[in-house]
């Protein structure tokens, strides 16, 4: 942790943002094996969202390490450091006000755990879904042939083959991609994040238009300069 740094407080605050947009960040965090369909899901999600004018973004796991995260391996620790960094790109997308779908295999409970800490402690809800489905069923889908080389040897760490998936024990949502449907999947989160109240039920533009900030008072005018000012003015 670094030392001798002050947080530089703003003068726009969260809620203000939040009134100006019309809605409130949350992260919801899919968490699941590889093929399990998180990326799938949150591609259907965001454009559920989306008709209902409401502004997300999805972090997914194969872009990021493409980009902010590229200089991380699939070890214990660079998973945890990928996870931490998602954590805290995600809680500042937040703080701007956007609905934040992240897509990280993200198997160990101690991570998202902590993935959950970041947020609690910024007072952003976290909804973690578990995106369930039987690894032979993710398996036989394997979209990029990742299970066909790691039960080769050419990919190592594999989760669900040579490294552990810890299953979410208390998960807000869990979804089983192999009994409902990719519109099925993202409808249950769109409905438990209506119903949570996390995001608004009625469409934005019935909604009264946003104010940002409240307008200033109005400055005192002295008694020598009201007589100035017409009476109409
Ligand atoms: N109900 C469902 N929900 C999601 N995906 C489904 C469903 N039914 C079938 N699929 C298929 O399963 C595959 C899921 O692949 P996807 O890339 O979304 O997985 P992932 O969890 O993001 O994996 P990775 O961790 O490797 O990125 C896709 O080919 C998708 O079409
Ligand atoms: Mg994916």
């Amino acid at each position: 942790m670094a030392t001798n740094v002050v947080w530089h407080e703003g003068l726009v605050t969260r809620d203000a943002r939040a009134k100006l947009l019309g809605q409130k960040g949350v992260t919801v965090w899919l968490s699941g094996l590889s093929g399990s369909g998180k990326s799938t899901v949150s591609v259907e999600l965001e454009q559920q969202l989306f008709a209902k004018k409401v502004l997300s973004y999805r972090l997914d796991g194969d872009n990021i390490r493409q980009g902010l995260n590229k200089n991380l391996t699939f070890t214990p620790e660079d998973r945890k450091e990928n996870i931490r960094r998602i954590s805290e790109v995600a809680k500042l997308m937040c703080d701007i006000g956007v609905v934040v779908t992240t897509a990280f295999i993200s198997p160990y409970t101690e991570d998202r755990d902590m993935a959950r800490e970041i947020h609690k402690a910024a007072d952003i809800p976290f909804i973690e879904v578990f995106v369930d489905c039987p690894l032979d069923v993710a398996e036989s889908r394997d979209p990029k042939g990742l299970y066909k080389k790691a039960r080769s040897g050419i990919i190592k760490n594999f989760t669900g083959i040579d490294a552990p998936y810890e299953k979410p024990p208390s998960p807000e949502i869990t979804l089983d991609t192999s009994k409902l449907s990719i519109s099925e999947c993202a409808g249950v989160i769109l409905t438990y994040l209506t119903e949570k109240g996390l995001i608004s039920a009625e469409a934005k533009d019935e909604a009264k238009p946003a104010k940002a900030v409240e307008e200033p008072a109005a400055a005192p005018v002295a008694e020598a300069e009201k007589e100035k000012v017409p009476a109409t003015a």
